[in-house]
């Protein structure tokens, strides 16, 4: 899209108030760059404190800064509204209501430094205010230009400061006198932030003392006749500089039915879209929503339909409206409903007739049931927008592991069908699970077939390790997975990562993008980083990992085949998107590696996977190469198997460090002590196998937090009795048996950790990756004098939302250098 003649940026946000820079933030975090376009110089804090609720607060941990946000935030503990204008002056006439949920309040300049701290250096252009809007007429993209322009709300609201503390309970108070409707929030045991709202103000008033801060905390006063004197004494103490006064802008709810909210790749959220009367206090909070949605949209549909790089911008603007359209169909019926409430609650309010207020109640009492309505959001999980899974359907759903999906979906096979579709068990004990996969490893040699995620892609037609059944295509593709391990001494990640850590990257993200370097490395030749870029590469690990959270949402095409793809559509057409994604992202790339290999290896024994597979003959199936389906299933087993569960143990090990300096600091020792205290020297192959303690801490991680938590297998036919032998039951139906080892489970026991599975399946990656681990972690270690937890708690909840276990918020740490530490140690203290 174009900001003025020269500029063409990605997406182009108007005003930088909470909602801007949020949707700035939430693009970010899908990988999609914006520019915020603020008129004024600053941030804009007007206003003194923001209540945010549950919703908010999920919306918040979606941006990932809520943690760093409750740390600022007071959390409320009940309101109390006094409604009766002749006994306003009396607490004890308040309704009183606990707030069982999350309700905090902040300082809105804590909320706008917040999300601009998270923003890329040069997101928020200040000083730029924006006077038109209007398309482009071939790609429709907006093409935005400045200067002057209108003012849109107003509110009056300030903190009050008690260097000694104040009184006020940690409860948000609502007065209702005749002039004002008084609203008070404490920040923190010494800032109460408060707002007044002047009812019917005259044209006069607006114009007359907007400018002149004595004024309007005069007319504020005595718009408060009768209120209580602590209050009195809050404004009239306050802190008048901080004053601000300006119109109440508000939109009718049903406006929100019909109004259109967009127009080609243009759209509006937060305020701009649904200004409500602040009776709720769920504007703020309400317009967050809109930001996460916002960038799931427009990632879902750019992604999903594989034009965000393909340069072709018809295309991409034809994607972007399709996002916008999505997002404002969601959230339509929600925005439409919250300002119907706040509508309600305004008359219920202000309405100076018994009839009025009686009816504004009974509606209330039907449709909104003891105000929780807002609250319905809170299904909106705590899960990271870079965690999100990118699926249609609303996003506030509840996904389930793909252990359940897979589970539950045999589960619901089975019901009626038991003998022709066979029985789902599900194995919790260590010694039928040895038994099973170890001692009789031969009945267990498949996996059901739905489980695995290229059988639902390709639908059956291109098998890759996972999913191929056990005979001689898996023999000959199996055996090269591992067989291209990079030498250390060609880790050129290592350096990267310590690079991007030394300059502050966030610590999960640079973690997942080193593993996922080698990893493509191992895949497509040393060259490849180099080759492609980091931004090409980082738009692959995008989609793979895109692809990988949506595949639940494609299982309904192998449960129902032929119907599916007529009733899910647009989902159908994601599918086909992906695939088609992954095969022209994948095979240039093997072409390319088939001709570098003809030149010069620069005497490197290295040998790439897709090299490999290239030579590859299928020997029983008539001497046969691997079809170029079978090369793209199998390249996206290799980089998604490989690098999410390795990152994952790997993110795990170093949160795990972080939370606990002793064994950081016993890791450390022990690395010290055999490489020496030469700091040149970084820690080779050779010296890991003198690392024991290394070994148990990469190891223990696998154990509590094992990447894949379940091992899946199908028997039937010739197998059923050896298996049905094997897991201790008389026998199993015709249909054959899906069994579940629950690996995770198992392993809480120290003596039956099984991370990689059992028996002939187990998984071929298992001795690059301990080594891999063990090599990131022990240099870590030595280049790093101390890992501590950035700004927050380090939180070790699990996310089960795609195949693997991840970390539920990536790791956060700040990594001290050698160097640094070195230098402020021998600082003379002041
Ligand atoms: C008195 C009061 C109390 C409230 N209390 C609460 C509460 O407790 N909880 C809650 O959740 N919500 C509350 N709200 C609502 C909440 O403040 C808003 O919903 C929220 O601030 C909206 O954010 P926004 O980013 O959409 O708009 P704003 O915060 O108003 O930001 C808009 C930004 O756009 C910039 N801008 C405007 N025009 C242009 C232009 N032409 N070019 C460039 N930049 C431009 C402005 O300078 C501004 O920075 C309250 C509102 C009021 C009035
Ligand atoms: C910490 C990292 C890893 C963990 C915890 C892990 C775990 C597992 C598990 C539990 C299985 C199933 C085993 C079974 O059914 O018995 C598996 C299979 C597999 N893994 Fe891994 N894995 C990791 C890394 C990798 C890597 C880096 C690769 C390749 C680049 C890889 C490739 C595979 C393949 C191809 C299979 C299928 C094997 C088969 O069916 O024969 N894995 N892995």
């Amino acid at each position: 899209m174009a900001a003025g003649a020269d500029e063409i940026h990605g997406i182009i946000i108007v005003g930088g108030g909470i909602c801007g820079l949020a949707t700035a933030l939430a693009l970010h975090r899908k990988g999609i760059s914006s520019l915020v376009l603020e008129r004024a110089e600053t941030l804009r804090a007007t206003g003194a404190g923001i209540g945010i609720q549950v919703n908010g607060w999920r919306a918040l941990d979606q941006l990932e800064v809520g943690n760093e946000l409750r740390k600022l935030a007071m959390p409320l503990s009940g309101s109390a509204c006094r409604m009766d204008k002749r006994d306003i002056h009396d607490s004890s006439r308040a309704i009183k209501v606990p707030i069982r949920t999350e309700f905090r309040c902040l300082k809105r300049s804590d909320l706008l430094e917040t999300l601009a701290k998270h923003l890329p250096v040069g997101s928020i252009r200040f000083g730029c205010q924006v006077e038109a809007i209007s398309l482009e007429p071939i790609t429709r993209f907006p093409v935005v230009s400045g200067n002057d322009g209108t003012s849109i709300k107003a509110k009056h609201a300030v903190f009050a400061i008690y260097p000694e503390g104040h009184n006020f309970a940690n409860r948000f108070q609502q007065l209702i006198g005749d002039g004002v409707n008084f609203r008070l929030i404490p920040i923190d045991d010494k800032i109460v932030s408060f707002n007044a709202i002047h009812l019917q103000p005259s044209k006069a008033d607006c114009s007359t003392i907007s400018r002149n801060m004595e004024l309007i905390q005069l007319v504020t006063l005595q718009r408060m006749q009768g209120f209580p004197e602590e209050i009195i004494d809050l404004v009239r103490h306050c802190d008048t500089a901080s004053l601000s006064f300006t119109q109440f802008c508000y939109r009718a709810p049903w406006h929100m039915a019909f109004e259109t909210f967009q127009q080609g790749t243009v759209t509006v959220a937060g305020d701009a879209m649904h200004v409500m009367g602040s009776f709720l206090g769920q504007g703020g909070a309400c317009g967050l929503e809109d930001t996460v949605v916002l960038a799931r949209c427009l990632a879902r549909t750019t992604m999903s339909e594989g034009v965000n790089h393909s340069g072709d911008d018809r295309k991409l603007g034809k994607s972007i409206e399709n996002g916008l359209r999505l997002y404002v169909k969601e959230r339509r019926w929600r925005i439409l409903m919250l300002s119907f409430q706040t509508f309600l609650m305004g008359v219920l309010v202000a309405a100076s007739s018994g009839f009025k207020k009686v009816l504004a109640t009974t509606v209330l009492a039907v449709l909104f049931r003891s105000n929780c309505k807002p609250k319905e959001h809170t299904r909106n999980s705590r899960t990271p927008l870079t965690r999100a899974v990118p699926t249609p359907g609303p996003t506030h759903s509840h996904w389930k592991s793909w252990a359940e999906w897979i589970v539950e979906a045999q589960a619901r096979l089975r019901r009626g069908r038991s003998t022709r579709r066979g029985l789902s068990i599900h194995v919790t004990d260590r010694a039928v699970t040895r038994r099973a996969l170890v001692q009789h490893s031969a009945a267990f040699l498949d996996r059901p077939a739905t489980s695995v995620p290229s059988t639902i892609l390709t639908r059956s037609r291109h098998h890759n390790v996972l999913s191929a059944p056990y005979g001689p295509y898996w023999r000959a593709v199996r055996g090269h997975v591992a067989a291209g391990a990079l030498h250390p001494s060609r880790l050129g990640q290592l350096g990267d990562l310590v690079r991007a850590l030394r300059s502050g990257a966030p610590a999960g993200e640079s973690l997942h993008f080193a593993v996922f370097s080698v990893i493509a490395e191992m895949c497509f030749g040393e060259d490849v980083v180099y080759e492609l870029g980091e931004a090409r590469l980082r738009a692959i690990l995008r989609f793979q990992r895109d692809l990988l959270l949506a595949l639940p949402s494609f299982w309904v095409f192998v449960k129902y085949p032929r119907i599916g793809r007529l009733l899910y559509t647009s989902r159908w057409r994601q599918l086909l998107a992906l695939r088609r994604q992954q095969e022209v992202s994948f095979l240039p790339l093997v072409a390319e590696v088939r001709n570098r290999k003809t030149k010069a290896r620069h005497g490197s024994t290295f040998t790439a996977y897709v090299e490999s597979l290239r030579e590859l003959r299928v020997h029983e199936d008539g001497d046969r190469a691997v079809t170029d389906g079978e090369l793209v299933s199998l390249i996206s087993e290799f980089l998604g198997a490989g690098t999410e569960s390795t990152a994952s143990a790997l993110e795990w090990t170093m949160d795990n460090l972080v939370k606990h300096p002793e064994p950081q600091r016993k890791l450390r020792l022990e690395v010290d002590a055999v490489v020496g205290s030469s700091r040149d020297r970084t820690v080779e192959a050779a010296d890991l196998s003198r690392m024991p303690y290394l070994k148990a801490v990469v190891l223990e991680r696998l154990r509590r937090h094992p990447p894949v938590p379940f091992v899946l297998r199908h028997v039937r036919g010739r197998d059923a009795d050896a298996a049905a032998g094997a897991l201790g039951v008389p026998r199993l139906p015709g249909g054959g048996a899906t069994v579940n080892f629950l690996v995770g489970k198992i392993g809480r026991d120290p003596a039956a950790m099984m991370p990689f599975g059992a028996g002939r399946r187990i998984c071929p990656g298992l001795a690059p990756v301990v080594f891999y681990l063990e090599y990131f972690v022990a240099n870590l270690a030595r280049e790093f004098e101390r890992w501590e937890a950035d700004g927050e708690e380090v939180d070790l909840a699990e996310f089960h939302g795609s195949f693997f276990t991840l970390m539920d918020r990536p790791l956060r740490a700040r990594l001290v250098p050698q160097d640094a530490a070195a230098a402020a140690a021998a600082r003379p203290a002041k």
